[in-house]
């Protein structure tokens, strides 16, 4: 795995090609696609408990049965080598392995995840394992959650367990996806599980997201074959200020801090920004939640930084709306009375103009471009990987049983043609995951926002590649993009 730039482009035929060895892939999440919730020793995680308490997602909707991936594992492999991607992004359901999050593997449960690896091996498709995305055993919830120490030991725990069943076959290693959803849109805005509005234990869950991540960091390179690679996924947010005032630039400033600085701080550069620190400092004690020692482990180096880009976040400081009413936060988490953004909250959110998906999430490629530059400037010699991108769109089965989801298509070519000029800019992106590989549980939003290049009608389970994956499967076949 070596740092390659790409080939120039031909200007004349907007042919923009990739460096060999640029990882294709598409991601999915367990609690998202897998259902089969109550089999085979597998217990409530936090979402299970979330989805089915009244008025928490849309619809009603659960995870209970999802794509029904845990039965058809195979046909879903064998649909990604049809597509010709070169590697996938799964995670593994905490609960199915070690149901109360702690003590012995359940075998039933590291059997699945085996059989995956192996089919995916079998099709020539390098398995990319992710150990959390979201799905904290309820057990661990009840005593606390992420808003405990514990809970970070109970995760290497976790991570070893993983590492001793899967070391041998799976070459890439994630520890968390998106710790700021964990922390600060399940215990800050409470829309996502466990549902708490507690500005401080969103604090502190993030700390112990992050000393969870850095003792899983620990566990897996004591465990894992030297040739493993570790990282981590964080949901980087491209912070732009609305205008040029002070109190745009102040609240960019506070947002980049709790967005992002509270994690690439401590991971990347062994300590949490002081600003942040002051920002934060009536809503928790820092000093008690940090302690000796904890900064060391969770900066130990990983080899790879996953980043995952939707959209920028523009942002102003406090405005009244026209009509004297509060201002909206609109923010793209979701709506909540409350903030996810401990010690920002008088900051104003702003959707910019132009087009937007069903999510209503601006499309905005440079902010990909911006993103991945930045993040390569600052931490020289890191290789990144994008480790989602992707757009939800009403998507629909024609008359004549096809999806054409031409939107989608533009999306992700915009997007491809930003990380592509990163790269001839200098940043050193190994890959590329589409979110998604097909339609999934989108959290709090249920089943109704579709995010998959297959399509996937849940009455029947049956699926359909719409035109963005054939188009994305050309892709992946030639390293190329026609801008
Ligand atoms: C990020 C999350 O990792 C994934 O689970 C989610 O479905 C997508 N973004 C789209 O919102």
């Amino acid at each position: 795995m070596t740092a390659v730039r790409p080939e120039t482009e031909t200007a004349s035929t907007g042919l923009l090609r990739f460096p060999p060895g640029f990882v294709w892939g598409a991601a999915t999440a367990a609690y998202q696609i897998e259902g089969a919730v109550a089999e085979d020793g597998r217990t409530p995680s936090i979402w299970d408990t979330f989805s089915h308490t009244p008025g928490r997602v849309h619809n009603g909707d659960t995870g209970d049965i999802a794509a029904d991936h845990y039965h058809r594992f195979r046909d879903d492999v064998a649909l990604m080598a049809d597509l010709g991607l070169g590697a996938y992004r799964f995670s593994v359901s905490w609960s199915r392995v070690q149901p109360t999050g702690r003590g012995p593997a359940v075998q039933r449960g590291l059997d699945f995840y085996r059989a995956l690896a192996d089919e995916l091996l079998g099709k020539g498709i390098t398995p990319v394992a992710t150990l959390y995305h979201w799905d904290l055993p309820q057990d661990l919830e009840e005593v606390g959650g992420w808003t405990v120490r514990d809970t970070a030991e109970r995760f290497a725990d976790f991570a070893a367990i993983m590492a001793g069943a899967l070391g041998d076959r799976v070459p890439y290693w994630t520890t968390l996806n998106e710790p700021w959803c964990s922390a600060f849109l399940g215990y800050g805005s409470g829309v996502h599980a466990p549902g708490r509005t507690e500005p401080d234990a969103a604090l502190k869950a993030a700390h112990h997201l992050n000393l969870a991540h850095g003792r899983a960091i620990g566990v897996l390179r004591s465990t894992l074959p030297a040739t493993a690679r570790t990282s981590i996924t964080l949901n980087l947010h491209q912070v732009r200020p609305l205008d040029g005032s002070a109190a745009a630039l102040d609240a960019a400033r506070r947002i980049d801090a709790v967005g992002n600085r509270i994690f690439t701080g401590p991971i990347l550069h062994g300590d949490y920004p002081a600003d942040l620190l002051e920002d934060t400092a009536h809503v928790v004690d820092w000093q008690a939640l940090v302690r000796d020692g904890d900064l060391a482990e969770i900066s130990r180096p990983i080899d790879l930084l996953g980043i995952n880009y939707y959209t920028p976040t523009v942002v102003s400081g406090p405005q009244p709306a026209p009509d004297g009413t509060e201002a909206a936060r609109f923010d793209g988490h979701g709506a909540s009375a409350h903030s996810p953004w401990p010690g920002s909250e008088q900051v104003a959110f702003h959707l910019p103009p132009g087009e937007t998906t069903a999510m209503s999430w601006a499309v905005d490629a440079s902010g990909l471009y911006d993103l991945l530059r930045r993040t390569a400037e600052e931490n020289p010699g890191l290789p990144l990987m994008v480790t989602e991108n992707g757009a939800a769109f009403d998507d629909y089965v024609s008359p004549e049983g096809a999806v054409n989801d031409p939107r989608r298509i533009d999306y992700l070519r915009g997007h491809l043609a930003a990380v592509h000029r990163a790269m001839a800019d200098g940043a050193d992106v190994r890959g590329y995951f589409l979110w998604s590989l097909m339609d999934n549980f989108e959290w709090s939003y249920g089943y109704s926002k579709r995010f998959g290049a297959v399509y996937v009608d849940y009455a029947t389970q049956t699926r359909i590649p719409k035109s963005s994956a054939h188009w994305y499967a050309q892709v992946a076949r030639t390293g190329e993009i026609t801008e």
